[in-house]
């Protein structure tokens, strides 16, 4: 079976083809440091046979701060505790990788006290106002990416993944409805992409060209005048030109209905995959390793897309919220589908300051 067979990403040998999705697991502390709650849920996970962990999104500054007891990654402090996690996760025999990120406009204020920025003068959906960036504010972005990745790298991560999907800053620069600026780096895909190239280059300058960098982007937006998969496969060549290990290709934004990106509502087998068609597409045109994340909820279905080649690695998030041991459950021979429902209640306990659990299994076990 292709998904249980030793492979690669850049330089990472992983167990199998089965990779955690970054999740927003809200356990931290509140000021942004690792605990041992976080500690102990990465190395179930590891324990539950996932070949690569993406950690949540970790910020790179405070102002990028996106919701609750969020992972930092803007200061040398957070690095002992991430280190102790990370040795952990290791002697789990997994591979972990950190996603970094700033979220934009969809910076949570009410929690940096600042007002949030992104490419251009923007309204959220809660009335707040998100400013223009200048040059500068780009030039010290590029700078606090760089800095968060090498201390990933000091943290004993096995690579970064740059967080450039769900409408978060990055991803809001490489789309064409919340970008509309008229400088270099709007306007065209090249423009569009030139910040995320920056981050790229300087990440490279920092930790070297050996230290795996990934980047999770979207599919589509699923919006009006949003990226497209058109756009996204000539993104994901400039990226691969620019050294990029693996691509991991999710879609959506939280404007985007019924496509944001934790869709709501379980598919039958035939329509598991959100994004199966943009990655036959991505495939045509980059040869980068390709992981592929949304809705994929059956065993079958994950070993056909390895079958045949639609993608290289299988991505999961929310079947392992319920199931952290769902990956060596399958391997054992019950192949019987992820027990996620896909209902969203896991948001419920983290946006409370919980953390991160199946609000649906503790029901259904008369718990809560
Ligand atoms: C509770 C929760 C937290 C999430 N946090 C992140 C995150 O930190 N970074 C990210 O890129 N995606 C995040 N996502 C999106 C998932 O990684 C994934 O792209 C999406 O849920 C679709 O995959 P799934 O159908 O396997 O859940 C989160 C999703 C959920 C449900």
């Amino acid at each position: 079976m292709k998904a249980f067979e030793q492979a690669k990403i850049g330089g990472i040998i992983l167990a199998n083809r089965f990779v955690r999705s970054a999740t927003w697991e809200g356990m931290a502390t509140e000021k942004s440091f690792c605990t041992p709650e976080l500690t102990q849920l990465l190395v179930r996970l590891a324990k539950g046979g996932v070949g690569l962990i993406i950690s949540s999104h970790s910020t790179v500054s405070p102002e990028g701060q996106a919701g609750l007891r969020q992972v930092g990654i803007w200061s040398d402090a957070f690095i002992p505790k991430l280190k102790a996690m990370t040795d952990l996760v290791h002697e789990a025999r997994s591979k972990i990788v950190m996603q970094i990120n700033h979220a934009g406009c969809r910076a949570d204020t009410s929690l940096t006290g600042e007002v949030s920025m992104g490419p251009m003068l923007w309204e959220n959906e809660d009335g707040t106002f998100c400013r223009e960036m200048e040059r500068s504010d780009i030039r010290a972005t590029v700078e606090a990416f760089s800095a968060a990745a090498r201390r990933a790298q000091i943290a004993g991560f096995d690579g970064v993944q740059v967080h450039a999907a769900h409408g978060y800053l990055l991803s809001s620069y490489l789309s064409p409805y919340f970008n509309k600026r008229r400088d270099e780096y709007g306007g065209t895909v090249e423009n569009r992409a030139r910040f995320l190239l920056e981050v790229l280059q300087s990440i490279f300058a920092a930790v070297g060209s050996k230290f795996p960098v990934l980047v999770k982007m979207n599919a589509a937006d699923f919006l009006e005048g949003g990226l497209t998969a058109t756009d996204m496969v000539q993104t994901a060549m400039l990226l691969e030109k620019a050294g990029v290990a693996a691509i991991e290709l999710s879609g959506g934004t939280s404007l985007s209905g019924k496509c944001i990106p934790s869709r709501r509502g379980r598919l039958s087998p035939e329509e598991e995959v959100y994004y199966k068609e943009e990655a036959k597409q991505f495939k045509t045109k980059v040869s980068m390793p390709l992981i592929l994340v949304g809705g994929i909820r059956t065993f079958a279905v994950a070993e056909n897309l390895l079958q045949e080649n639609i993608c290289d690695f299988i991505s999961l998030c929310r079947p392992l919220i319920r199931e952290p041991g769902l990956i060596n459950r399958w391997k054992s021979g019950d192949i019987s589908p992820a027990t996620c429902l896909s209902d969203n209640l896991c948001y419920r306990p983290i946006r409370e300051g919980k953390g991160v659990y199946c609000l649906t299994e503790e029901r259904e076990k008369g718990v809560k």
